[in-house]
């Protein structure tokens, strides 16, 4: 990649621990550069991925998704996502926040579903093929402190949010797992903290990587 091309930036986590109000701080602290931000998120960030969302997370009355076919429309997702979506913005020079991105995928689909890491291993490099965010930041906040807070945004849960304690648990232990192996790119964030406290957190993130990247 070189210098005129913008840079990928994921925010990761489970429900609650505060990943819209990260990403919009996240483009309010870009907003003092020059950089162009484009905001997105996954499952979805094109047209057609956002309709491959609302089949995996809102669609009610048929059989139960296999944990096969929502790996698989995860990818089907990502896929347009990346080609449609990430790839246009970042040739463009702007920098791309998503909203979750190829971590979800090892923290919801292996470790919540249980799915073998070959296979998401072999998706991602086949679909991702490399295009790994420069940095990641990792929310982590206990299970039911996450609940509370989506509580407090209405009961409506969908059919992900719908799952069991013990699922987040997996969930959150395989995004602290992935974190572990990659501490350079995936900065973890205490998200139980108050929301000023976060946003000093993820601040000191940022300036470090302006640094490192020279902006
Ligand atoms: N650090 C924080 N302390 C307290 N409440 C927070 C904090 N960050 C976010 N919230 C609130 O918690 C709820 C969930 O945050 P949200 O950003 O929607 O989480 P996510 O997108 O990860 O599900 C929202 O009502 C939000 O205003
Ligand atoms: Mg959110």
């Amino acid at each position: 990649m070189d210098m005129t091309t913008g840079k990928l930036i994921s925010i990761e986590g489970s429900e609650g621990a505060g990943k819209s109000t990260v990403q919009a701080f996240v483009q309010q602290y870009l907003q003092q550069t020059q950089i162009k931000v484009v905001l997105t998120r996954e499952p979805g960030g094109t047209a057609f991925a956002e309709e491959i969302r609302n089949l995996l997370l809102h669609t009610k009355d048929h059989e139960p998704l296999e944990k096969e076919t929502e790996l698989l429309l995860m990818f089907a997702a990502r896929a347009q996502h990346i080609k449609h979506g990430i790839v246009p913005a970042l040739d463009a020079g702007a920098w791309v926040v998503s909203d979750r991105y190829i971590d979800a995928s090892y923290a919801y689909q292996g470790g919540g579903r249980g799915i073998s890491q070959k296979y998401l291993a072999f998706l991602d490099q086949w679909i991702v093929a490399g295009l790994y965010p420069h940095l990641t930041l990792l929310l982590d906040i206990p299970v039911e402190m996450g609940f509370a807070r989506t509580a407090l945004r209405g009961t409506y849960k969908d059919r992900i949010e719908q799952e069991k304690i013990v699922f987040f648990e997996q969930v959150r232990a395989a995004y602290l797992q992935r974190a572990s192996e990659d501490p350079e790119r995936i900065k973890i964030i205490d998200a139980s903290q108050s929301l000023l406290e976060v946003q000093a957190q993820i601040k000191h993130v940022l300036d470090q990587f302006c640094l490192r990247e020279k902006i």
